[in-house]
């Protein structure tokens, strides 16, 4: 037919929606994959919330997110009441929300775009876009931004339901030592004990929000066409092969931002997707200090701890003598304004820098950076990593318990910090961190080493990572 003769001399491109969980740990590696695809020739479709996109129009202005004719925003809206513009949105109503709100208007949506959608990546928190691939016939890919570790541990919680050891028979069980427990029968992670796997199973509900959704992830997983995940095989090899058995075709492409720096500089390069208005004052401050001697202190976008923890930590800066950029988010303390004590702030006027959001990837990449102090979130984690910066660990929720588990015990780049907080602690560890002892010297040489594998993985043409992503742009997105 003469529509058919078009199509060969003419033909549609490719075109992929990409929808990420709506919430800033995993707006960002989407986005990265999103130019990685661009760059190979799809039209994208990047869909946000309405409430994100809006905080996006704020901090990064129109220029940044009005897109280009082949990269294009959309939005759906989040089904939630209206709630604070600049804080972060309530996790569980989300994840409900998720589940019951966002199919409609993701298939309305998708019907009006052109030219023709040709495949979907999403979020494995987005499971609802394989509905709408099957009606379309085309593949969803599903997209994993956390650890392949934290995926596994979310695996195996219809497991750990079905044995009994989730939910916990009431909240003694938090404090009992029941946590300590070691699971022996998880591919990958030998040694991992309850405490250790993604937090949700910290529950006594019987019907949790988080785990229902967690349960869906899980179920969801193995209609995808392809799951891609934001590691690199050295890193979790064990896990990735356990997992290679378990599910549809994996594909391993971290780190995204190697890949992405194989890119020549284009257009696209001024879309950023930081929900907050990045500080970048942070970096001529860094330019003024001297190599390996400043401690970075951020808790990601989600984390939020009490006033007498924010103080505990602001005194063990104190006491440790050290540089510090600190970023406190407007919303870090729960239900407060984060007031540091009028002391600290007269005793850090020197060596400490305040901040409320930063581009977190040049701070980590800058020289005078010689420590992070976080909570494990998996970019922060693998950004770390990708700059050769050892850390303090200090996990919040999800699967944070099981990043920290990966840096202490299986990677040794990395110390945790007790949940319950203490100064002294704080300060010793940080003295450790940043070269006080040889815990804190053998940290630094396996980050190292660990950012090496990162950039072999990737490297062009040759790395498992690089090669990855050729294949699942081949063999399956393009198919
Ligand atoms: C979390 C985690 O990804 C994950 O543990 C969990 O499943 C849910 O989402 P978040 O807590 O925000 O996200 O942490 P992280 O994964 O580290 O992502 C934060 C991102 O924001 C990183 O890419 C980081 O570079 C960026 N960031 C953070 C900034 O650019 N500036 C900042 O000041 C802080």
């Amino acid at each position: 037919s003469s529509q058919a003769k078009q199509q060969t001399h003419n033909p549609c491109p490719p075109h992929a929606v990409c929808i990420p969980y709506p919430a800033q740990g995993h707006i960002n590696p989407m986005l990265k994959l999103a130019k990685l695809l661009h760059h190979k020739g799809f039209h994208i479709t990047f869909i946000n919330t309405e409430f994100n996109h809006r905080r996006l129009l704020k901090s990064q202005g129109h220029h940044s997110i009005s897109g280009t004719p082949s990269f294009r925003f959309e939005t759906i809206p989040d089904g939630l009441p209206p709630s604070e513009f600049d804080a972060t949105q309530d996790i569980p109503a989300l994840c409900h929300s998720i589940l019951h709100n966002f199919l409609n208007p993701f298939r309305v949506l998708l019907a009006k775009l052109n030219p023709p959608v040709t495949c979907i990546v999403s979020d494995v928190g987005m499971g609802f876009t394989v509905k709408v691939a099957e009606e379309l016939g085309i593949p969803d890919v599903f997209f994993n931004t956390a650890s392949a570790s934290g995926f596994m541990g979310y695996m195996q919680y219809p497991k750990l339901m079905e044995n009994g050891l989730t939910p916990l028979k009431d909240t003694s069980y938090l404090t009992n030592g029941y946590l300590d427990t070691v699971i022996d029968w998880i591919p990958g992670m030998n040694g991992i004990r309850l405490k250790d796997l993604p937090s949700f199973i910290r529950t006594t509900e019987p019907s949790d929000i988080m785990i229902d959704f967690i349960l869906d992830v899980a179920h969801n997983a193995h209609k995808a066409s392809a799951i891609i995940f934001n590691t690199f095989n050295a890193l979790e090899h064990d896990v990735l092969e356990g997992l290679s058995t378990m599910l549809p075709p994996i594909y391993t492409l971290g780190p995204l931002q190697s890949l992405l720096n194989q890119i020549p500089q284009n257009h696209l390069n001024t879309i950023g997707s930081s929900l907050w208005k990045e500080q970048h004052d942070c970096l001529p401050w860094l330019d003024s200090k001297e190599p390996d001697s400043v401690v970075y202190v951020n808790f990601g976008s989600i984390t939020v701890m009490t006033s007498q923890q924010l103080i505990e930590f602001a005194w063990g800066l104190v006491n440790s003598k050290k540089t510090f950029l600190w970023v406190i988010r407007p919303d870090l303390v729960v239900g407060d304004s984060a007031i540091l004590p009028p002391d600290f702030v007269n005793e850090t006027k020197e060596r400490g820098l305040l901040a409320s959001w930063c581009p977190q990837e040049q701070v980590l990449n800058h020289p005078s950076v010689g420590g992070f102090l976080t909570h494990c979130g998996w970019n922060s984690t693998l950004e770390s990593i990708c700059s050769g910066v050892p850390m303090l660990c200090w996990p919040f929720f999800a699967e944070q318990q099981t990043n920290c588990w990966l840096c202490c015990k299986e990677w040794g780049i990395g110390m945790e910090i007790n949940s319950d907080v203490k100064r002294e602690e704080v300060e010793s560890l940080i003295t450790e961190l940043m070269g006080g002892g040889e815990k804190g010297k053998e940290m630094k040489r396996k980050v190292t080493g660990w950012k090496k594998l990162g950039e072999e993985a990737t490297a062009s043409s040759v790395g498992p990572s690089y090669l990855d992503f050729e294949k699942v742009v081949n063999c399956v997105l393009k198919s």
